[in-house]
């Protein structure tokens, strides 16, 4: 039974002793993702009434048109981030480099890096569907008190220590595991309050849903070609649903919630598929496996890649451990 008393600030209180390394550090840094969070949901709720709907008029590194939502997001993190002098790095799916906080009198202290994918699913904004935001943590590798270095982002997502996520939906939601299993905080907009709604969140062992952009199937490799046909197929519990919202956070959310496959595979297009493994596949990777559900690209374990650059892309499949494995099997059988 859900504890519906219980607040973030609580449960982040509680649950100190889970944060490894220094507690106090991680917890403010929670806590200000949580606050710039309700910022940021407080824009996206409104945003049919105020003129920030549509592009910003620039593209970013990754080569997409900035939504002017994107924008918007991105900065209200960083300044919530750096105001404070919580993290010592940033790294955001919307800057071409990270940024590097050094401290207004001391050196910069902080051991933590924080990567984000600011406004994920940013096409969906204007059609008022459901949004999200990434997150990913990790200590820094290299000394404190120093600048950060491209090192300290380029870690194998098994270092990530808190990985979390919020979805702007009919209700805003945040998720986030600290390596302690799963749990989910629903925002009651009354009080603008965070409480306790999904504990321990587990993800199925087997689902019915797969969720991939299918108009992209004649692009996509063999192997997933033959998984999409085996899902549709009529045997034993399929055809599976196919759903698919297009915004990453709210397909795997709802995966987890009800068992499910989410992927997006290379394709003749895209030769590493289009997620980027820093700010979306690690962190999704780490909520999904603490929930009980597995990662990979199709091959190997999500989280035990090396990234060689922050803007890095990745084929993904994640979800329900034995859809992923089934599909794992397509991919090295074709
Ligand atoms: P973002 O809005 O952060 O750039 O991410 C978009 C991603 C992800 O949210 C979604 O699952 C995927 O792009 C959808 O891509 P397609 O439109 O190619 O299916
Ligand atoms: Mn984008
Ligand atoms: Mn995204
Ligand atoms: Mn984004």
């Amino acid at each position: 039974m859900a504890d519906h008393n219980k607040t973030l600030g609580e449960f982040i209180i509680e649950n100190q002793k889970d944060f490894a390394y220094s507690s106090g550090e991680l917890s403010r840094l929670i806590n200000s993702i949580r606050l710039a969070a309700k910022v940021v949901n407080h824009e996206v709720n409104k945003a049919g009434l105020v003129d920030i709907l549509g592009a910003f008029g620039d593209k970013n590194i990754q080569g997409e048109e900035q939504q002017k939502l994107d924008v918007f997001a991105n900065e209200a993190f960083i300044k919530t981030l750096t105001n404070r002098e919580i993290v010592c790095g940033i790294a955001s799916e919307e800057n071409d480099g990270f940024i590097t906080i050094s401290g207004r009198e001391k050196n910069n202290q902080n051991k933590y890096v924080v990567l984000i994918d600011p406004l994920d699913g940013s096409s969906n904004i204007d059609v008022n569907v459901s949004v999200g935001t990434i997150f990913s943590i990790y200590r820094r590798v290299t000394p404190a008190g120093t600048p950060v270095t491209l090192e300290d982002f380029l870690q194998p997502g098994v270092n990530q220590v808190a990985a979390g996520y919020i979805i702007y939906g009919t209700s805003t939601m945040i998720v986030y595991t600290t390596g302690h299993g799963v749990n989910g905080f629903t925002l009651n907009p009354a009080i603008g309050t965070y409480y306790l709604s999904h504990p321990n969140m587990c993800i199925p062992e087997d689902g019915h849903i797969y969720s991939v952009n299918e108009g992209n199937y004649i692009h996509f490799p063999q192997g997933v070609k033959d998984y999409i046909k085996y899902c549709q197929m009529e045997e034993d519990d399929r055809p599976y649903t196919s759903r698919y919202i297009g915004s990453l956070v709210s397909d795997i959310h709802r995966n987890i919630l009800k068992g499910g496959i989410y992927f997006y595979p290379k394709s003749s297009k895209a030769s590493k598929g289009k997620l980027r493994l820093l700010y979306e596949c690690n962190p999704m990777a780490f909520i999904v496996e603490q929930a009980g559900g597995k990662a990979s690209d199709g091959f190997n374990r999500i989280m035990e890649i090396q990234p060689k650059e922050l803007h890095e892309r990745v084929p993904f499949f994640c979800g329900s451990k034995n859809m992923v494995e089934k599909a794992e099997e397509f991919m090295k059988n074709a």
